[in-house]
């Protein structure tokens, strides 16, 4: 692996072998053992849109790998005043080891990638989350102890992190259903990939979706740069809520996952979101854990 751009690049392998090693590295932080796998190496985090979890535990994980993590705003880079991302790649690439990108669109990460000389890690864009959906896939192997054969339902709307959860679920061998309405479904090139599986599908049901799940996962009805059309896509939504009535058609006991931020009572309900508020945050937590290793996988020459 040379960069992370999007789980559709990766291999099953790649996959797997991150989440080998966060499961180490979380053992051994829990164990107090130290672990300076990156000591002297920088990664720059360039933030175009807010995060709260993405850009502490990349910060935070930088320096428990003995590293140093610079937070690059684009309101405070030249990026942000029109400087090229070709130029902005060529000159990050003679100071850092490594850079994560969270921002709009998926060609600026794809273009830092190709003009610079060292490793991308995307933290985010509106085509993908592959971070968030590592740290997912994590989580769920936790409990469920294996990811092969287990039925994940994502409800909702067909974004970033639907697209990564579709491509991440289908890799690991999981069954991937998908209920989103109409007019909001995954991308196309999510949707091609997905299409290669007997073990996807997608409807605009959220029960028929749910049904027999083994994990349920949803995220916010309105994403970063969508704040104008929240008042539409709230009607369009209504019906795609995860609630007990949804839960009540998956398996008894299924696991819940949300990236968050979560809006209670939109795409989740309150009593839903804190029945299982155990298992999304650690979640949130892995996040950390599968984020060192992606940069040990790929800073540590
Ligand atoms: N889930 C996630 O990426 O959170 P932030 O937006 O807070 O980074
Ligand atoms: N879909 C959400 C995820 C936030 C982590 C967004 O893009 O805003």
């Amino acid at each position: 692996m040379e960069h992370l751009l999007k789980l559709l690049d990766c291999s099953q392998e790649e996959i797997l072998s991150v989440l080998e090693l966060a499961d180490q590295l979380k053992y051994e932080r829990k164990h107090h053992i130290p672990h300076p796998l990156l000591a002297g190496k920088s990664i720059g985090l360039i933030f175009q849109k807010s995060s709260t979890r993405t850009r502490v535990s990349f910060e935070t994980g930088m320096f428990q790998l003995g590293g140093q993590a610079l937070f690059l705003s684009s309101r405070d880079l030249q990026i942000g005043r029109g400087e090229p991302v070709q130029d902005t790649a060529r000159v990050l690439s003679r100071y850092l080891d490594g850079i994560m990108i969270r921002t709009f669109e998926q060609k600026e990460v794809e273009d830092l990638a190709r003009y610079g000389s060292i490793p991308v890690i995307n933290g985010l864009t509106d085509f993908c989350h592959p971070c968030q959906v590592l740290a997912d896939l994590m989580t769920i192997r936790e409990k469920y102890g294996v990811l092969k054969g287990l039925k994940l339902c994502y409800i909702g709307d067909g974004n970033n992190m639907a697209n990564s959860l579709i491509v991440g679920g289908l890799k690991t061998e999981m069954k991937v259903s998908v209920a989103t309405p109409e007019g909001y479904r995954p991308a196309k090139e999510v949707l091609d990939f997905a299409a290669g599986f007997d073990t996807f599908t997608l409807t605009d049901d959220p029960m028929k979706a749910a049904e027999n799940a083994d994990i349920v996962i949803t995220d916010t009805w309105a994403s970063m740069g969508q704040e104008a059309e929240k008042e539409v896509r709230m009607k369009a939504f209504q019906g795609y809520q995860v609630n007990d009535e949804l839960m009540a058609a998956a398996k008894p006991g299924a696991m819940v996952q949300h990236c968050l931020p979560a809006y209670r009572g939109q795409e989740i309900t309150e009593k839903v979101f804190e029945a299982h508020a155990a298992e999304i945050f650690e979640e949130a937590e892995n996040r950390l854990h599968a984020q060192k290793a992606v940069m040990v996988l790929l800073m540590k020459k």
